[in-house]
């Protein structure tokens, strides 16, 4: 790679080839050097059963390698053909409702069809001995954000082969779903029907009587979408074994358990929608994730908008800079891309009004084209400085699909609880700190990690709590919290004192577990340390009794008053800690701050409100992103000299460094 790749999704298939010329030049003038192409193109290409038109395919491919440009080229199978849904209405989806759909709309295909499944393999090989010849394809993007489920009868015979195929017997079945309650015996795999808003669910898809059954059916679906990538990449691999092959993942996306995907993928891409304009944290925990799917290996940014989303109730534009800002987040985070949706903007539909680099007048004085373009120069003035560098990162955080279907689909104790939400929650903790993150699965090791947290680790798969009880007594620090290590990998409770399999890890026992409204809260109190002082914590609240644990904070009222709030256990060399409520934002900061300061890691510069730091590494080489996400300018010290990149100045030691509002500076040494 000889530098960032630069660009996003082209349509030009949506307007005149007249325009074309037009497009290339702005593509020049704002140093664009990657297009993904075809993305939505298979009515355009697959007329009929047997006819294939490659005709303007052949010319958006010839047109872009004439004029030097890599292309990232996708299957286009993310929208069957209407065609194809008039003759085999099988390839639409039924959905939660039961309701069959008609054509329409995208990302709708049954994954289980075998029309669909036979159609869509076969465009990729059609497309790949097509354009297997092109030397300037870096990737295949298979499909596009592959997501949603289906219900129909397809989906349901293959539900039962797939849980046939699990369990072996139907008794081993009966067993993990724990059918004797509510007279739920199966005796044979056709007494079993997919769990949707006509059996199992009171009308919302996180409501069911069956945990086990509406588990499986997510992991099943998650499968499903899976084995149609795969079967894509197959005849991709088969033809051009040399392009790598991905599929754009949508960062922390709750139908697909991205950790068992990203194996079959041979780099990881995504796109970048957060939901509003203060969403650093998230965004830097969902890079994070991205990158901790493949062990840390860079990822690709493949899509975000230049300036605003269209399909929301309202959609601000980035104000001026946060392009940028976002974009080199990504890159501190571990992306080798920068790229948006979309280079031109749509003529018609649902997208006419979502940004682009290009507007519908084709000008390059836009707002946005204008940054566009700027930042277009920096990254061909980096060139190769920073792709392939890497992050090391001594905290990692656990993120786990399973626990995260399990605790939000479990009747009790409390529905406001949300993975997600916990998540982001805790990480803000370690983004305002700079405390580099590695946000990683239940089979990553951990043995590079000091400190490992892991937030509402519901449920135990594969002996996961021995792993942590390995890496504590080797002198490591776990932190777990509420409604942790209670469950097995079917959703059964654990026949035990809760924490269930961590209480030997955690030292503690609890019995009863009370919840309240968020606005309800009670207070954790810690009487002396670094941690001392009094905390909102709210939602939920363990009632803590402590086997050997050590107590640091507790209730400050209810009838749980001054019993254990949080608790630590020494563990070998190491300490395991349970928070047993949702603690605010200020405690978190502390246990955090504190727990890094025991094995000396902390940022290198000192950061202030607003500013993020981050590194990646690069052989012998560091790259300090300084990153000012606040409105105002702010100043950072120094503490040795480095060298800045994109203004290729000197910074001496000790010299507070000026920090623009939403701009970023990149510091070596
Ligand atoms: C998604 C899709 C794109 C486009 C953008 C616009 O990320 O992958 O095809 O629809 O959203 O929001
Ligand atoms: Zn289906």
């Amino acid at each position: 790679m000889n530098k960032i790749h630069y660009g996003g999704d082209y349509n030009p298939e949506q307007w005149p080839e007249e325009i074309w010329p037009e497009d290339m030049a702005l593509f020049e003038e704002a140093h664009i050097d990657t297009l993904t192409v075809g993305v939505f193109s298979w009515s355009m290409i697959q007329k009929d059963e047997e006819t294939y038109d490659f005709s303007l395919m052949d010319k958006i491919m010839e047109r872009l390698h004439k004029e030097g440009k890599k292309v990232c080229l996708a299957t286009g199978t993310a929208a069957h053909p209407a065609w194809m849904a008039r003759k085999y209405p099988e390839v639409t989806r039924t959905d939660f409702q039961g309701l069959k759909h008609k054509f329409g709309q995208r990302h709708n295909s049954c994954p289980n069809s075998p029309v669909y499944k036979g159609y869509s393999r076969l465009m990729a090989q059609k497309m790949a001995e097509r354009y297997a010849g092109y030397d300037n394809i870096i990737a295949w993007h298979v499909n596009n954000e592959y997501g949603g489920s289906c219900y129909c009868e397809n989906c349901e015979k293959a539900f039962r082969n797939w849980l046939h195929h699990k369990y072996g017997t139907i008794e081993k079945l009966n067993e993990a779903w724990n059918t004797m309650f509510w007279s739920h015996y199966f005796y044979d795999w056709d007494d079993i029907v997919v769990p949707n808003a006509l059996s199992e669910h009171y009308g919302r898809e996180n409501v069911t009587a069956f945990q086990g059954i509406t588990l499986d059916y997510m992991r099943f679906n998650s499968d499903s979408l899976l084995n149609n990538f795969l079967s894509e990449k197959e005849e991709l691999n088969k033809i051009t074994p040399a392009i790598p092959v991905t599929t754009n993942f949508m960062g922390m996306y709750r139908p697909l358990d991205y950790f068992k995907w990203a194996k079959h993928l041979d780099f990881i891409s995504w796109d970048n929608y957060p939901p509003d304009m203060k969403s650093e944290a998230r965004m830097a925990l969902t890079h994070d994730l991205m990158r901790g799917l493949k062990n840390g290996q860079p990822f690709w940014l493949m899509e975000q908008t230049p300036t605003t989303t269209a399909c929301r109730d309202i959609n601000p534009v980035k104000r001026p800079g946060v392009m940028r800002l976002w974009s080199y987040q990504a890159i501190a985070h571990g992306s080798d891309s920068v790229l948006f949706f979309q280079m031109r903007q749509s003529k018609g539909a649902s997208e006419k009004y979502h940004g682009a680099l290009i507007n519908h007048a084709g000008r390059n004085d836009t707002r946005f084209f204008m940054e566009a373009r700027q930042l277009g120069e920096e990254l061909s003035l980096l060139g190769d400085q920073l792709t392939g560098s890497e992050t090391s990162a001594r905290v990692a955080m656990v993120f786990d699909w399973d626990s995260w279907w399990a605790v939000e689909i479990s009747d009790g104790p409390s529905r406001h609880i949300s993975y997600q939400q916990t998540m982001i929650h805790f990480y803000k903790a370690l983004f305002a700190l700079n405390i580099p993150v590695d946000v990683i699965g239940t089979d990553t090791e951990l043995v590079q990690y000091d400190v490992v947290i892991a937030p509402l680790l519901h449920m135990v798969k594969d002996d996961y709590h021995k792993k942590a009880e390995q890496f504590t007594a080797k002198g490591g620090t776990f932190i777990t919290t509420f409604l942790s290590g209670i469950v097995d990998e079917n959703d059964n409770a654990i026949l035990d004192d809760r924490p269930g399999l961590f209480k030997d890890l955690l030292g503690i026992r609890i019995d009863e577990t009370d919840t309240l409204l968020p606005q309800d809260f009670n207070s954790i109190c810690v009487e002396s340390g670094e941690l001392k002082g009094e905390y909102p914590c709210s939602m939920i609240f363990d009632v803590v009794k402590t086997l050997g644990a050590e107590t640091i904070g507790t209730y400050g009222k209810d009838f749980y008053a001054n019993t254990p709030a949080v608790t630590r256990n020494k563990f070998g060399g190491g300490e395991a800690w349970y928070i047993a409520s949702y603690p605010d934002l200020d405690f978190l900061k502390k246990l955090f701050k504190q727990t890094a300061s025991n094995y000396e890691i902390a940022c290198k510069i000192e950061s202030c409100e607003g500013v993020e730091i981050t590194e990646r590494k690069k052989g012998d080489e560091i790259f300090t992103f300084v990153l000012n996400h606040a409105e105002e300018e702010r100043e950072v010290a120094l503490p040795k000299t480095y060298h800045s990149l994109l203004d290729n100045q000197t910074y001496e030691a000790g010299m507070k460094l000026k920090v623009k509002a939403r701009d970023v500076v990149i510091l070596k040494g």
